[in-house]
């Protein structure tokens, strides 16, 4: 990282499925004008390119030359692999499963770093992830820490699953958190684990906006 992108300021916030932190991110990005980056949507096209590619998803080798190549791009709002909007695909339970799995091989987070790192751009950057604290900008001034109990993230899932017109099984979604969440934590790369300096912040009892807030008031503590 240069001496420049270190000045620029980046709020981390990390945190299991469904703790809410992209909503959160996303608000928390448009109300400092900030950019944001959802890197969690770059494991699932890294995932998914290896669907399409009929690479498998423990070829690390393999994937991680897709990760390095990844034709991504963020526009108006959609996410495009090369020229297909792939927008609702990748949020396919599915594509979640093999994110979870690509993301455990270090040759796949390694290729994935610096394409990361090059969001950091004026006036800012807020970074949601797992690993955003703690490896991915390990600098940055504001760390948060979302999270909610597992019945309350199965809760949410299932009703954004239900609005959406799709079946949905909430003991099935509680059993699947938990072991997405068992994953994520147990991995040896860059493990889910909040950042030592990060303000946890949990969620279980507080909605949408408080959260905002909150995240905002702590950005501000730390000018
Ligand atoms: O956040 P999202 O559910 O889209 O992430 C999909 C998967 O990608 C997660 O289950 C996690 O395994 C992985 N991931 C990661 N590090 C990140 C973001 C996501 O390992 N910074």
């Amino acid at each position: 990282m240069s001496a420049a992108s270190g000045s620029i300021p980046v709020i981390t916030i990390d945190g299991p499925s469904a703790s809410g932190k992209g909503t959160v991110a996303e608000r928390v990005a448009v109300a400092l004008g900030f950019h944001f980056l959802d890197s969690g949507a770059l494991y699932r096209l890294t995932a998914l390119s290896a669907m399409k590619h009929g690479v498998a998803l423990d070829d690390e080798a393999g994937v991680a030359a897709l990760a390095a190549a990844l034709p991504a791009a963020f526009r108006d709002g959609a996410v495009w692999l090369a020229e297909e909007n792939v927008t609702d695909a990748i949020r396919a339970e599915i594509v979640g499963e093999g994110a979870s799995k690509v993301a455990a091989l270090p040759a796949v987070r390694a290729a994935l770093l610096d394409r990361q790192r090059a969001y950091r751009q004026p006036p800012g950057l807020v970074a949601d992830g797992r690993d955003m604290g703690t490896v991915v900008f390990a600098d940055a001034a504001t760390k948060v820490f979302l999270t909610a109990s597992a019945a309350a993230r199965a809760e949410r899932r299932y009703k954004q699953l239900i609005e959406k017109g799709n079946s949905a099984n909430l003991p099935s979604l509680v059993a699947d958190m938990r072991a997405r969440d068992a994953r994520d934590a147990a991995r040896t790369v860059a493990p889910l684990k909040p950042a030592p300096d990060a303000l946890l912040l949990d969620t279980t009892h507080m909605d949408i906006e408080s959260a905002v807030q909150a995240v905002l008031a702590h950005y501000r503590s730390r000018q």
